[in-house]
């Protein structure tokens, strides 16, 4: 019968340990990480990383990276939060990704926003803003595998192209990243 069957010894228990990828129910992923090209993943330096953001960004080199673009301000944890749910709400039109250093901190973000239009067949537009690689961390690469990071996640998505805006001074870089010159930028500030 079955219980001739059953070991006779305590089998030994199981680790406790979490289980594998409990982070991504704690803390998900702004977006399918599958979006992001894995040539990109194993273009990156050694022990860097390259994943959408996270809720817990709140913290880390997240805001520190994005002031070598601009002003950023000092925004709590909860206007974050807030900020950031309502961006996870639309995941499909939002899609910021950050670069990871061997430590775990944030160096580098890019963020790719697609619009949806009646024109050009109910075409999708992504619109590539807000790239920033920390200071010491420049000419490394990462501006650019952040660029091919969003043009993947951009195509996989539906878009027919990518566009920016960018100062003279970043022309070279988004050349070398496979943009050209189209267009002229206005602004009209409130
Ligand atoms: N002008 C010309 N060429 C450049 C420039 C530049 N300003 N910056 C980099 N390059 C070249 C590099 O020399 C490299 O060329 P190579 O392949 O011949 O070696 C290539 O572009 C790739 O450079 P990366 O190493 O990937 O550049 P980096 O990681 O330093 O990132 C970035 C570039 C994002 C512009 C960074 O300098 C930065 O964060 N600057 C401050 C913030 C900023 O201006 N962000 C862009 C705003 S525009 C927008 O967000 C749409």
């Amino acid at each position: 019968n079955g219980a001739s069957s059953r070991p006779t010894s305590t089998p030994t228990p199981a680790p406790i340990s979490a289980p594998a990828g409990i982070e991504e129910y704690d803390d998900p992923p702004l977006f399918s990480p599958s979006l992001i090209g894995d040539d990109v993943s194993s273009s990156l330096p050694e022990g860097y990383s390259i994943r959408p953001l996270r809720r817990s960004d709140y913290s880390g080199g997240f805001l520190p990276t994005l002031r070598v673009l601009t002003t950023v301000g000092e925004p709590t944890l909860a206007e974050f939060n807030a900020r950031y749910d309502f961006m996870a709400s639309r995941n499909d039109t939002y899609y910021i990704l950050v670069i990871c250093d061997t430590t775990g901190t944030v160096v580098g973000t890019g963020a790719v926003i697609v619009e949806r239009k009646f024109i050009h067949n109910m075409g999708l537009v992504g619109h590539i803003e807000d790239i920033a690689v920390a200071k010491n961390q420049q000419g490394k690469k990462l501006g650019l595998r952040i660029i091919q990071a969003l043009d993947s996640v951009a195509a996989r998505v539906g878009c027919y192209k990518s566009i920016l805006d960018c100062s003279e001074a970043n022309e070279g870089f988004y050349v070398k990243c496979g943009f050209k010159r189209a267009g002229l930028e206005m602004a009209h500030y409130y």
